[in-house]
């Protein structure tokens, strides 16, 4: 009957984008060629699930209201390949009436591979990527856009094609031209390309570090779609599922969703729901976001967190060495890689807490899966359905 509006999962965009409305103007702001705005190279990051990728998507978008060439590109070896020889090509072709005139003429059904030698002629000089990246952009400049460049997902192994897609970029950008660059990754990622030879353009990027909602913000993107498909939620419901999410965007979706498709056929979500949600989402969790944070760690690393999770709130770093039987110092190697991945933070000088929700929680339930990566969680989800229902 109704269509759930609630979009958990990764990289989808939700019914509403909660508190990024003040970053976002910063972009528009770029996209409507008002002076020259630092944010027209950034770099995004945070904590798994806290919203990357939905950022980027809504950035996308602003620069598409306002006319402008989107060159999208998931980091990975062999991206680089893929825009010389397939994307940038098909949207050359696309926008190039020159190019397709003067090229293409003779050509019945013009094949991808037939385009690319096409317009290899038409842009002969190497390297094909800048040279492809300035013709999109002169384009663009022509109707009074520009090109915006969006990279998700930097990774340490694929820090050769950002640095070649970062280069051509920046030489546009030197010479002012209407050309923007934005680029998401989880903090370690992109901790690991500030200090890449090569990319020290980024540097002077401005950083975008993402954080949890706010209560506020937690409980409007909560309320605000359930609303407008013509259902309502009880405000202790509504406080409850709020609070249980801990702003964290993941899960807010997640407990969203599945409060949502309790009784469809009632209109009031209510604590019930709500409460039956959030045990889901939990359980849920495990599989999702932590068993896949933990397994890009070492044996130590999780040591480090299973010795954490002793403690109800923030632990002493003094006190995790100690469970650890490690040295401050070796534990604070630890230590500085976790605050790397995003994994844990540090709230304050000697203490450190865990900056996933429910991480701790997991890691006492599931111990093993600190050393082995087991995943468990979702059979768990099966043992809270039956309980429930
Ligand atoms: N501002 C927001 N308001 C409401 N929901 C959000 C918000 N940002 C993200 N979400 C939701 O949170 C989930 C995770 O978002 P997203 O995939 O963008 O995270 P990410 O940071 O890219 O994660 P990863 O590090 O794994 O790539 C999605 O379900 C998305 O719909
Ligand atoms: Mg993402």
């Amino acid at each position: 009957m109704h269509d759930n509006p609630f979009r958990p999962g990764f990289g989808i965009s939700p019914p509403m984008l909660a508190g990024r409305d003040a970053l976002l103007s910063e972009w528009r702001e770029v996209f409507r060629l008002g002076a020259w705005s630092p944010y027209r190279a950034a770099l995004v990051t945070g904590m798994r699930g806290v919203g990357k990728t939905v950022l980027l998507n809504a950035v996308e978008d602003a620069a598409l209201e306002r006319d402008w060439t989107i060159v999208h590109g998931t980091l990975h070896v062999g991206l680089v390949e893929a825009l010389e020889h397939d994307r940038l090509p098909a949207k050359l072709q696309e926008q190039d009436p020159e190019a397709v005139t003067r090229d293409v003429t003779g050509l019945t059904v013009p094949s991808v591979g037939g385009v690319t030698s096409q317009l290899s002629k038409r842009y002969p000089r190497e390297p094909r990527l800048e040279s492809m990246l300035a013709r999109l952009v002169e384009l663009a400049e022509a109707r009074g856009a520009g090109v915006l460049v969006s990279l998700d997902e930097v990774a340490r192994e694929s820090l050769d094609e950002l640095r070649r897609i970062a280069i051509a970029v920046q030489h546009l950008l030197r010479e002012d031209r209407r050309v923007a660059i934005v680029a998401a990754g989880v903090p370690a990622s992109i901790a690991a390309a500030l200090e890449a030879d090569g990319l020290t353009f980024f540097r002077r990027a401005q950083q975008v570090r993402l954080d949890t909602l706010t209560l506020a913000q937690t409980r409007q993107a909560i309320a605000e779609p359930i609303r407008q498909r013509g259902r309502t939620i009880d405000e202790p419901a509504l406080d409850r599922a709020a609070r249980a999410s801990e702003g964290y965007p993941f899960l807010v979706q997640s407990i969203g969703a599945r409060a949502w498709e309790y009784q469809t056929h009632v209109e009031e979500i209510t604590t019930d729901a709500v409460q039956h949600a959030v045990e889901v989402a939990y359980a849920a969790m495990g599989e999702s976001v932590i068993v896949p944070a933990l397994r890009g760690l070492s044996g130590r690393d999780r040591d480090y967190l299973l010795a954490m999770s002793e403690d109800d709130g923030p632990s002493s770093t003094a006190a995790v060495a100690e469970r650890m039987g490690a040295s401050l110092g070796n534990a604070g190697k630890q230590r500085a890689r976790l605050l790397d991945a995003g994994i844990v933070v540090a709230p304050e000088r000697g203490l450190v807490d865990f900056a996933i929700p429910r991480m701790r929680d997991h890691l006492r339930a599931h111990p093993h899966d600190a050393q082995l990566g087991l995943p468990t969680a979702a059979r768990e989800t099966f043992r809270d359905a039956g309980a429930t229902g």
